[in-house]
């Protein structure tokens, strides 16, 4: 990223966002993706003094510039961990406890990257920049995207490239990209970038108008390294209790590795049985309701004008009553 390049990440399905996740006046707000706060500004900008907005991101720097944003929001409290952990940050539990002894009115997960860590050369997420092989969400812990690679055996490497980027020439890729990096060739995004094209050409994939090779396999390492699906379950399920009766969740994916948790997730929450036969063999508790049970997608408009939002859905479910014990419907 050029130092003079302004740092910006537009929010995603905002119109959808505020429209079907309200915030009732005096509102308590959980952001369990800060990012640059783009969400949290314009949510903010329509709810009224007595609303409280707990922002959570793992990135020190998006939390310097949503605070630099919005630091002087006193309705704003923004806190440093991931949205698997936070749940026993003492400071998250006391945010609840204090503000919302009954649940908050509104959960929001953007999952991803934002703009500003892809953009960022530096962090290494993109085969647009040369940077570092980090990837690293939270540039302060666990091993980057190199140290990552170094531990794997090809076959590990290539189950990760099918698992996490669908890749289906990840046999392949995984040989190439451990032969460099046994040559001592692989030290930045863009050699990675090379060990891909050697086996799925670039000019190919461009003539025939399809995504870049390199978009699955750096898709994959990246949620890897940040173990950005092993939680998000279980992290959705925390949600949901947090929820007071009539809050909402709103999960915003971008792959459909995200959306299928996301979907089979809040589908269980929901008391629907997806698994074999007509019914559950015990019976789901109904925790919430589907609101716009099949997502909600961006409109052409917004494809246009911010291209990174063609994959993104959003996914919201509303906190009902008491867990209601009926017994699991069938497929709908
Ligand atoms: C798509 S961006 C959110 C953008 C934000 N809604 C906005 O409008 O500015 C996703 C953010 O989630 C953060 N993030 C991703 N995984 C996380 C995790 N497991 N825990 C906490 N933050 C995470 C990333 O660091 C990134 O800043």
């Amino acid at each position: 990223m050029s130092p003079a390049a302004p740092i910006t990440h537009v929010p995603v399905l905002l119109a959808e966002v505020l429209e079907n996740l309200p915030v009732p006046a005096g509102g308590r707000v959980v952001d369990l993706t800060l990012g640059l706060g783009g969400h949290a500004a314009a949510i903010l900008a329509r709810c009224d003094a007595g609303t409280r907005y707990l922002g959570v991101d793992r990135d020190p720097e998006a939390r310097i510039l949503a605070k630099a944003r919005m630091g002087g929001d006193a309705r704003l409290t923004i806190l440093a961990d991931t949205y698997e952990d936070v749940w026993e940050h003492p400071s998250f539990q006391a945010w609840m406890h204090l503000q919302s002894p009954d649940g908050v009115d509104l959960i929001l997960l953007d999952l991803g990257v934002s703009s500003l860590q892809l953009r960022d050369a530096r962090r290494g997420f993109s085969f647009m920049e040369e940077g570092p092989l980090d990837m690293r969400m939270d540039p302060d812990s666990g091993a980057t995207a190199l140290q990552w690679i170094a531990e794997q055996t090809e076959e590990s490497l290539a189950n990760a490239l099918f698992a996490f980027g669908e890749e289906r020439a990840s046999r392949p890729i995984a040989r190439n990209i451990l032969r460099m990096f046994n040559d001592g060739r692989l030290h930045s995004t863009f050699d990675l970038a090379q060990a891909i094209y050697k086996v799925l050409p670039r000019d190919v994939a461009r003539r025939k108008k399809q995504i870049d090779p390199a978009t699955r396999t750096f898709q994959a390492i990246r949620i890897a390294v940040n173990g950005e699906l092993s939680r998000l379950a279980t992290t959705l399920e925390h949600a949901v209790a947090g929820l007071k009766v009539g809050g909402r969740l709103g999960v915003i994916s971008f792959h459909s590795l995200e959306d299928r948790i996301a979907k089979q997730t809040l589908r269980r929450l929901a008391g629907v049985y997806d698994g074999p036969g007509r019914t559950s063999p015990v019976e789901l508790p109904r925790l919430i309701k589907l609101v716009h049970p099949g997502g909600l997608k961006p409109t052409e408009a917004e494809c246009a004008a911010n291209p990174p939002s063609r994959s993104a859905r959003l996914r919201i479910g509303e906190r009902l009553c008491e867990p209601d014990t009926e017994t699991a419907r069938p497929h709908r």
